[in-house]
């Protein structure tokens, strides 16, 4: 209920069009309750009293009418959907928008089908309890009152004998029902029993035959059987008993309604008409009812919807702004991370006490086994993730105090395996900075080595990515990456095994774009062959969260320990000792 009301709140900027809805609604329903009135004429007019003139008016009585109805009905659907329509769009913006700002590890914990069944699943069952269901609403609810009323204005003292005998009866259907229902529970109760027992006996045949207990078992299921005799028995009974009493009581009703309407006629107190009229109005009353209670459970099953949709809605954004954060100033490019430590779940850390620093232009490198927690360290320092404890510094600034978007703004990060949007290749490179021309694209292309590819796909930088059968390599793909990021231009570079996916060939021109992309920049690399990093300012080798070496390559050698063994691996200089990565 409460987020109904909820739901109503996004109805607020459309109201005067729900209004203009109802109204339609109201008129059309109206019109239908004006046809038991034309019977009422017909019967005393035109029948009884051989009305010429009041037939030719009924005739055109009903042609007006259906012409009425035919244009407020189309209002009201019209704008009924236009309404609903409106709110469920609105709705699907502010979802997809909460989904935007949900933190990284929200989507660790759930699946992207899931997540997109919100969007498409919930927000159209959210669709159906606002349009369908508000039209079906108000027209029942309209026809309800509308007969009620008429009712009344027909003989008030009929309608209330009506309203008084129809829910008594209603009632004790209600109450029958409710009784044949348990019985048939109790029959299908019983004939599973049966099955359960049936399959429990066969495929235990062959200890039923060692034990020589046919007949013992044949006893058992003999009982059963006969108790399903029993509770289908008793069903029965029960149904050919409740049957003729309800249609008693209802007979009763109706005898009533039908000899103290008549005895009225009889008296002179209505006419004929009004008494056809009258019991027409209240066969209309019936169906309301019966179809509110049907709308009202359908309602339910859409504010299930609802109910997912705004518990997504509610969730807390971990990952935001701080308080009067303020904007990052252009980066110089000293990182500095103190004393970090992180766990994606309680109580297991992925980091532990991890301290570096980077100076502007360096090239920080980490080497480690997988799941060591390089790409972790990766994922701290845009804030992907807060770290547990620590802090992560840039240029001075705890990455905590300076806005999301002038944070993230200045770090680019190639990742092992690019998205591509099934946008044109020149969309996909300006993703990077969806100001720049189209000079300043193809520039990033070459500097990335990928103009001369792209120049060979057919529609050139215009060639739609995943159409025709586009498929571009894994190279290609990471070379319209790191056009997107010398696009962006960010002071602060974040590559993680960026050229791990692909093969010798590709990797080497792919390698030298990163080369250059690197200039004058801080950047991370994390490596997979060594080869990329022997130029690195500082090589940490990462182990357990830990780090448990750093240096230079050089040094690194020299210290003779992991780092050293993974060379020698890589570069099959002999001399294995321990198990590298
Ligand atoms: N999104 C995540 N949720 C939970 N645990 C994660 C997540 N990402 C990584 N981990 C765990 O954290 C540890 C470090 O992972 P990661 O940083 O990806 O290692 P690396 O990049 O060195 O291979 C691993 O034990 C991994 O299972
Ligand atoms: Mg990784």
């Amino acid at each position: 209920m409460k987020n109904y009301l909820r739901l109503l709140s996004y109805i607020k900027p459309y109201m005067r069009r729900l209004v203009e809805a109802v109204v339609c609604i109201v008129v059309a329903a109206g019109a239908n309750l004006y046809l038991p009135w034309i019977i009422k004429d017909m019967i005393d007019k035109v029948l009884a009293e051989k009305d010429m003139e009041m037939l030719n008016l009924i005739a055109v009585g009903i042609i007006v009418t259906f012409i009425i109805r035919g244009v407020f009905y189309y209002g009201q659907s019209y704008l009924v959907s236009f309404v609903g329509q409106r709110v469920i769009i609105d709705v699907r913006d502010v979802l997809f928008r909460k989904i935007q700002r949900l933190p990284l590890s929200y989507f660790d914990t759930h699946q992207t089908g899931e997540i997109m069944s919100y969007i498409s699943n919930d927000v159209a069952a959210l669709q159906s309890a606002l349009v369908d269901r508000l039209i079906e609403l108000f027209t029942e609810l309209s026809i309800f009152f509308g007969s009620l009323v008429m009712m009344v204005m027909l003989d008030w003292q009929l309608s209330i004998l009506t309203l008084i005998t129809v829910p008594l009866v209603g009632q004790a259907m209600k109450i029958f029902g409710r009784k044949l229902k348990k019985s048939g529970t109790v029959v299908q109760e019983r004939l599973s029993d049966i099955t359960s027992m049936m399959q429990e006996s066969i495929s235990a045949v062959r200890v039923v035959k060692s034990f020589g207990r046919e007949e013992y078992e044949n006893e058992r299921f003999h009982n059963q059987n006969e108790l399903n005799f029993k509770a289908e028995m008793k069903n029965v009974q029960q149904m050919s008993l409740l049957t003729p009493t309800v249609e008693f009581l209802a007979a009763v009703a109706v005898t009533v309604i039908v000899w103290f309407g008549g005895y009225e006629v009889v008296n002179g107190r209505i006419t004929a008409g009004a008494l056809v009229a009258f019991l027409t109005y209240a066969v209309n009353l019936a169906n309301p009812v019966k179809r509110i209670s049907r709308v009202y459970g359908n309602i339910q099953k859409a504010m299930a919807g609802a109910d997912r949709v705004f518990s997504v809605l509610d969730l807390p954004e971990s990952i935001k702004d701080k308080e009067g954060a303020r904007d990052l100033p252009k980066v110089e490019g000293n990182v500095s991370i103190e004393d970090v430590s992180f766990e994606y779940k309680e109580g297991i850390p992925a980091l532990s006490h991890l301290s570096l620093t980077a100076r502007p232009g360096e090239m920080i490198a980490f080497v480690g086994p997988s799941g060591a927690g390089k790409s972790t360290i990766a994922n701290l320092i845009p804030r992907f993730y807060d770290v547990t404890s620590g802090t992560i510094k840039i240029d001075g600034y705890d990455i905590r105090d300076v806005t999301l978007a002038s944070l993230r703004g200045q770090i680019g990060m190639v990742p092992q395996e690019t998205m591509l949007f099934s946008q044109t290749v020149r969309e996909n490179i300006r993703y990077g900075r969806l100001d720049a021309t189209d000079e300043e694209i193809v520039e990033a292309a070459k500097d990335a080595n990928a103009h001369e590819f792209i120049m060979q796909l057919p529609d050139g930088y215009d060639t739609k990515i995943g159409e025709r059968g586009l498929n571009l390599s894994g190279g290609q793909r990471q070379r319209i990456a790191i056009a997107r990021a010398i696009l962006k231009d960010p002071q602060i570079l974040i590559l993680d095994e960026a050229t791990s996916a692909l093969d010798t060939e590709s990797e080497k021109i792919v390698q030298a774009a990163l080369d250059r992309l690197m200039v004058g920049r801080t950047s991370f690399v994390i490596a997979h062959r060594l080869s990329t990093i022997f130029g690195a300012d500082q090589i940490y080798v990462i182990e357990h969260g830990s780090i448990v070496e750093h240096g230079t390559h050089e040094e690194l050698l020299d210290a003779g320990g992991l780092y050293s063994n993974l060379y020698n691996i890589q570069f099959n200089k002999g001399n294995l000792k321990g198990t590298p990565f």
